[in-house]
């Protein structure tokens, strides 16, 4: 669906958006695990690159269950401390934003420890059905895509295939593949 080098371009762009609207700040940039991990990195080079400092923290939320969301967002492991958030701008740094539901989860929590402002960066958005809205917007979206099922760039079907370099949507071979064959 989207190749490597054209992630890249878009996420120097996206660096550059923040670069401009965070001048002089240096924004808390919170990593949602596991699926934005190359996004993430990606990024924090990007603005590297432009000279712009920012601080990391991680978060580890999980919904979703095959190939289908759950609803049920959970935020598992590396709790936040209200130290790093509180008067900092923050910037939740996400794959992807399907339904909205992990975000609009996390945002109330992320709210409690009083940060100064929040925004969401997302690499993908997924154009939902027509009539159906997501629960939450990103001021950054690297890219709009379909309502399909992708893999790749840290993006997994049941944990696998985060370790492609592209993304891709997946076909009923990669759905049926078993994994244990490799392990
Ligand atoms: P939402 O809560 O419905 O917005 O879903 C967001 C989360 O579900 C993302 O952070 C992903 O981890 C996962 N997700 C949504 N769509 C896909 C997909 O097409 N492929 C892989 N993971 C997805
Ligand atoms: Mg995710």
């Amino acid at each position: 669906m989207i190749g490597h080098e054209e992630i890249q371009d878009r996420v120097r762009t996206l660096a550059k958006l923040i670069h401009n609207d965070y001048e002089g700040i240096r924004p808390v940039m919170i990593c949602t695990l596991k699926g934005a991990c190359p996004f993430y990195q990606h990024l924090l080079d990007a603005l590297q690159d432009l000279k712009h400092g920012y601080s990391v923290e991680f978060l580890r939320a999980s919904s979703y269950a095959g190939i289908s969301t759950t609803g049920n967002v959970q935020v598992v492991g590396a709790e936040l401390a209200k130290d790093d958030i509180e008067n900092r701008h923050v910037i939740l740094v996400e794959d992807i934003v399907d339904t909205g539901a992990t975000v609009a989860n996390l945002i109330p929590k992320l709210q409690e420890l009083n940060p100064k402002s929040v925004q969401i960066c997302t690499l993908l958005e997924k154009r939902l059905q027509e009539g159906k809205r997501p629960a939450a917007k990103a001021k950054y979206s690297g890219f709009s895509i379909p309502n399909k099922f992708i893999i790749g760039y840290g993006l997994d079907y049941n944990e696998l295939y985060r370790d492609l370099k592209d993304i891709w949507v997946i076909t009923q071979k990669g759905i049926d593949f078993d994994a244990k064959t490799l392990f």
